[in-house]
């Protein structure tokens, strides 16, 4: 990204060149393993990203805050008194989710102006979303002095403006993950208890390579708070039998034992994920630190085949460009990453066919569905900062 670039837009838009916005950039996020469990109380296994939310950001005399970016046309003014407004469905509403947020925590809101600037593809489950609440959350809170908030209570604030402002019953996996990412590291979260680790990341000749179906999400908040819904009905029906108020409580060993009292058998299935995916990413994280890559790339490829048989989330996009990717010699282990439903698959790539694996799957890929993949390599990366812009401008 161009900072000064971001700076000419910023002053296009707001004008008076002299007095400089201050700078945080927020990352996106994949996630290793672990996919729908953070809301069932479970483990994941997600990285920081290079790619990410800039946000040029400056105080202004004005009752009203001003927000624009220069990935989408919609702008806006928005008076102080107005600020618990939902806007139709426009991008704002992250930003005016964290606001909201604070306000409720008694932090009062002065005039800014605003500019955001992603280069996340949006809608590809690489949690643009996240991005944008994190980097107004940090921003703010930096600015307006509110220092006692620390970077947890930040993540946990920015989840609940997207369940509560947005609608989306998440979990916390990707504010956790773009607050506190860590270079070269996946973090290694216990969505319940919110206790985590750093685990080095050792590639050794293999690259992590994200492959876009670049088919974005229609459905994807309605279906997302189904299958909530779905795995909160799987634990009434377990409870009578073993005490739990979510999924990832118990083993897969305990819920092999019992798993025939949940009757109806979709629920069952959604069920079997959650719990299965769970141990997949307690075994992922002895890989890690055993340095055997093949093995976590197997993991991988299992938790694919569970996310499209049991908790049905991937869709034709996703699956094609996952099987395609298997096929080849030096790619071991492929899955969908994220909420699912489009957006994208990780991939586990020997280095040196890494070309051959571009050009084979695109090929694949689009003789299947004619859509074009986009492939990014992957650098793990840091979470939300300032950017000291002082040597640029
Ligand atoms: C989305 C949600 C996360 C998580 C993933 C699926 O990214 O925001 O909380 O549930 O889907 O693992």
């Amino acid at each position: 990204m161009n900072i000064d670039k971001l700076f000419e837009y910023f002053f296009s838009v707001y004008s008076n060149p002299t007095d400089k916005p201050r700078v945080f950039f927020a990352p996106g996020r994949v996630n290793l393993i672990g996919e729908h469990t953070d809301y069932n109380g479970g483990f994941v296994l997600p990285c920081a990203l290079q790619y990410g939310t800039y946000l040029l950001i400056r105080p202004s005399s004005t009752d009203s805050i001003k927000f624009a970016s220069n990935n989408f046309d919609f702008r806006c003014e928005i008076k102080l008194n107005e600020l618990s407004e939902k806007v139709d469905n426009k991008w704002v509403n992250y930003p005016l989710g964290i606001i909201d947020q604070l306000r409720q925590l008694n932090i009062e809101m002065t005039g800014f102006e605003m500019l955001f600037s992603g280069d996340i593809p949006n809608s590809a489950g690489l949690s643009s979303s996240a991005s944008i609440e994190m980097v107004t959350a940090y921003g703010l809170t930096t600015i307006l002095n509110a220092t006692d908030l620390s970077m947890v209570d930040l993540v946990k604030l920015a989840q609940r403006a997207e369940n509560q402002f947005v609608g989306v019953n998440c979990g916390i996996m990707d504010q956790f993950a773009v607050g506190m990412g860590s270079k070269d590291h996946a973090l290694f979260l216990n969505c319940q208890t919110l206790e985590y680790k750093n685990i080095p990341v050792l590639l050794n000749g293999f690259a992590l390579i994200i492959a876009n179906t670049n088919k974005s999400r229609g459905l994807a908040g309605s279906k997302y708070n189904e299958r909530v819904a779905e795995c909160q009905l799987a634990v009434t029906y377990l409870n009578p039998l073993i005490p739990l108020s979510k999924l990832g409580e118990i083993s897969y060993m305990q819920f092999y034992k019992i798993q025939d009292q949940i009757p109806d058998e979709l629920i069952r299935r959604r069920a079997r994920h959650v719990i299965s995916e769970n141990q997949r990413v307690l075994n992922a994280v002895s890989c890690l630190y055993k340095g055997d890559l093949v093995q976590f790339g197997a993991l991988m490829n299992a938790s694919h085949e569970s996310l499209r048989d049991n908790y049905e989330v991937t869709g034709v996009e996703l699956d094609t460009l996952v099987e395609e990717a298997q096929k080849i010699h030096g790619v071991i282990g492929a899955r969908m990453t994220g909420a699912g439903f489009g957006g994208c698959t990780v991939n586990l790539v020997r280095k040196d066919i890494i070309p051959v694996f571009m050009e084979k799957v695109e090929s694949g890929y689009f003789a299947k569905t004619g859509i074009r993949p986009i492939f990014y390599h992957t650098e793990i990366s840091d979470g939300v900062k300032e950017i000291n812009c002082k040597s640029k401008i």
